[in-house]
């Protein structure tokens, strides 16, 4: 097929996700038809930097060698099969692998296939625990306000994103809704980019929010749900490890459940393997998935604290079974990708081998504060953001109508980076293979980009 037919055809039938089409109407997307580490190529042969790595995806860049050769051999050997009642050895090979990088503890691990899927796996199971453990009561969830979780119903409901969850209130089930830590627009004028909340002076006011609803209402909470260190679709909102340990310590004490939701954190991106290990906090579940393939293949995982899985052993008929799983779980060719991307990233020792390109990068974003069209800026790993505003000096934001976050993203395709923007939040989530001569490259045409958009305005 060629460019136009592909267009027409998409234009005609397909529905794309977070996508209002009438955008698409008189504008064309790029059609990718290849990728080769952090570049993907379009029909017409342009070379774009993967800046978002595919919806914070992939790890160390596209059609890897590696993971290549290791799908290509288990193509040969397993498709699928059920994973009930039966078991493969790649699930229990990447299962090994996994735990071996999870503190002690959280080691029980449940396959699905997607981020939202792992969050739905743990709300579950959350829920179950108590009743399996004869608890009554303990039946609703703490939710952040601008957290993301996914898209199903049971991820929407612990989810606090205005404009994306208030669609679907009716059909959500009860959640306690406390104030996230936003530490770049910190409520207190306590923090700065830097996160470092010894220097900040940062005494948590904010964690006032979570203490009282759960003095208040532990009895009611099964779970808090928590995406560690950043609230990404909440524009890239960075926060203390402090602010996890406080939680974990609150949490312990009156006998509720910290699910950590790492789908977008795991696999590198906050510069340790885990957000947890930064922290260092243990919860009593993780969900992961994006990363976990390298950004090949959709698996997903929930990860439990063995003493959380002993309550739900038992004779079959004490119904204490988690009666709960989809169709694909742990897809031995999914399992092959996730394998060969963890062997890869332990042989380049990611991400501590990229520390110094961490560090450029971060430096490459404090320098934007240079100019007054950026407002906040925040940063962790290769991940980073910055708000675009009429002028910082002056506290002037654009009106959301005029969509500005929406030009810059189109601006950023002709210069051939991809800038798909929260709002008006520009973010970076830099895959692996990233070196500092491409950072500086994108920093370059992420200015033009916003450059072009803004001398429009
Ligand atoms: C923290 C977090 N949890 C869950 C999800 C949902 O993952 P998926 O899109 O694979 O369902 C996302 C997706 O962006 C996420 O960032």
């Amino acid at each position: 097929m060629n460019k136009k037919e592909i267009l027409e055809i998409d234009k005609k039938y397909i529905w794309h996700p977070f996508t209002q089409q009438s955008d698409y109407e008189d504008y064309d997307p790029p059609v990718i038809v290849r990728g080769k580490n952090q570049f993907l190529y379009d029909v017409n042969g342009h070379k774009y930097y993967d800046t978002i790595a595919s919806w914070w995806t992939s790890t160390i860049g596209h059609c890897n060698s590696k993971i290549n050769k290791g799908i290509i051999k288990q193509l040969k050997l397993l498709d699928h099969v059920n994973f009930s009642g039966f078991t493969h050895p790649y699930a229990v090979e990447l299962t090994r692998e996994v735990v071996s990088l999870m503190p002690p503890g959280l080691s029980r691990v449940f396959f699905s296939d997607n981020g939202s899927t792992a969050v739905e796996a743990a709300l579950k199971i959350s829920f179950q625990y108590y009743k399996n453990k004869g608890i009554q009561g303990k039946t609703a969830f703490v939710k952040f306000k601008n957290a993301y979780h996914g898209d199903t119903i049971g991820a929407v409901s612990v989810g606090g994103i205005e404009g994306i969850h208030d669609v679907f209130n009716e059909l959500q089930f009860k959640s306690y809704i406390t104030e996230a830590p936003v530490c770049y627009q910190c409520r207190y004028r306590k923090s700065s980019y830097t996160f470092d909340a010894e220097n900040t002076g940062c005494s948590f006011e904010c964690f006032a929010s979570i203490e009282k609803t759960i003095q208040e209402n532990h009895e009611k909470i099964a779970a808090v749900i928590i995406e560690p260190l950043l609230q990404a679709a909440g524009k890239m909102s960075v926060y203390p490890k402090e602010y996890l340990q406080k939680l974990r310590c609150l949490t312990e004490k009156f006998n509720v459940l910290l699910i950590f939701d790492e789908v977008a954190t795991g696999f590198g991106r906050v510069g340790t393997f885990f957000a947890m290990e930064r922290a260092c906090v243990t919860p009593d579940i993780i969900t992961v998935s994006k990363g976990l393939t390298g950004g090949y293949l959709p698996l997903a995982l929930t990860v439990c604290q063995e003493s959380l899985y002993q309550s739900f052993h038992g004779m079959y008929n004490e119904g204490k079974t988690f009666l709960h799983g989809h169709s694909y779980t742990a897809n031995p060719i999914c399992c092959a990708a996730a394998i060969a991307n963890l062997k890869e990233m332990r042989r380049l020792q990611l991400p501590q081998s990229k520390c110094s390109t961490i560090d450029y990068f971060q430096m490459k974003i404090r320098d934007f504060q240079q100019y007054d069209f950026i407002g906040d800026i925040r940063y962790i790993g290769l991940v980073g953001a910055v708000d675009i505003v009429k002028s910082r000096k002056s506290r002037h934001k654009f009106d959301d109508k005029e969509r500005t976050g929406f030009k810059i993203y189109k601006e950023s395709l002709k210069n051939n980076i991809v800038l798909r923007s929260l709002g008006d939040t520009v973010y970076w989530f830099l895959p692996f293979s990233m070196s500092i001569k491409d950072i500086d490259i994108i920093m370059e045409r992420t200015l033009k980009s916003i450059r072009a958009v803004i001398s429009d305005e």
